[in-house]
């Protein structure tokens, strides 16, 4: 997937998958699939650091993600958050933070809210960086909303959402993500903008989904939202197969003979320094 296709699976009615991902084992898991993009999201502060919110990211934490998901990935497109503070106050932060995630492999950055941001992401654009807007409940914002809330419920928040999509669009994002919003404002918002919006919390008509791959595995037993769902039981599964290597280590069935190495004149080799030892 290229951000150039997306344009282009609007126009033909495809959804476009987002998932996130945070290492190098489950990247390589999901390039055996159909997922189109993988987002490095700063909710790996929560997901895989236990940070309380996203504010906790920072441009480190975000590359060394970035790297990992890269050298696992095959087609996917990388997409990298830019976190919270990284880039705003001077362009020469803004390049500095977006020249490492675009190295550390990212191909397309994504940024939380309008106000601010309209001449940061031109200039990124202009400099050649595909940027996704992020709209609706955007959790770097979450000391500002008070927790985590629906956004756009009135009229008056839904035009606020509608015109910031298209500042959006006109600034030159490839894309939008619109979190946590009412289907019918995201559905009026995916009609009307020409770029597609990629819903997470935002019903079924915008042109793609996201979900956080740990909520979509149900890894999270004390997380779950309305928007999540949970596409098979991990917490339990995995939480299973590790008590059982617990429990076969002490009462003595792990490791079994077909886990063990024979000691046979055969397979004795001598080492470089002459000692003998196995091999495998
Ligand atoms: O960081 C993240 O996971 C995100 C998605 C929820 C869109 O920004």
């Amino acid at each position: 997937m290229k951000t150039t296709d997306f344009i282009k699976y609007k126009h033909q009615g495809k959804k476009i998958t987002v998932i996130t991902c945070y290492d190098y084992t489950f990247a390589r898991i999901m390039a055996e699939t159909d997922t189109h993009c993988i987002l490095i999201g700063d909710s790996v502060s929560m997901a895989m650091h236990g940070h309380t919110d996203t504010t906790y990211a920072d441009i480190d934490m975000i590359a060394l993600h970035t790297k990992a998901v890269r050298r696992g990935t095959s087609d996917q497109l990388i997409i990298a958050d830019l976190p919270f503070m990284s880039y705003r106050g001077s362009l020469d932060r803004l390049i500095n933070s977006v020249t490492k995630l675009i190295q550390s492999g990212a191909h397309a950055v994504k940024l939380e809210g309008v106000e601010g941001n309209i001449e940061y992401i031109k200039h990124l654009v202009a400099s050649g960086v595909p940027v996704m807007g992020h709209i609706g409940l955007t959790p770097q914002f979450v000391n500002v909303f008070g927790g985590y809330k629906v956004q756009g419920k009135t009229e008056d928040q839904a035009k606020t959402l509608l015109e910031q999509a298209y500042a959006l669009q006109d600034a030159g994002c490839f894309s939008i993500v619109l979190e946590c919003v009412p289907s019918s404002v995201a559905k009026e918002i995916s009609t009307s903008l020409s770029i597609p919006t990629i819903g997470i919390g935002a019903g079924v008509d915008t042109d793609g989904q996201v979900l956080v791959l740990q909520d979509l595995l149900g890894m999270n037993t004390d997380f779950k939202p309305k928007f999540v769902k949970q596409f098979m039981d991990g917490h339990q599964l995995i939480k299973s197969a590790i008590q059982e290597y617990c429990n076969e280590v002490y009462n003595g069935s792990f490791p079994s003979q077909t886990h063990s190495f024979a000691s046979t004149p055969k397979n004795r080799t001598k080492s470089t320094c002459g000692i003998e030892k196995e091999t495998a």
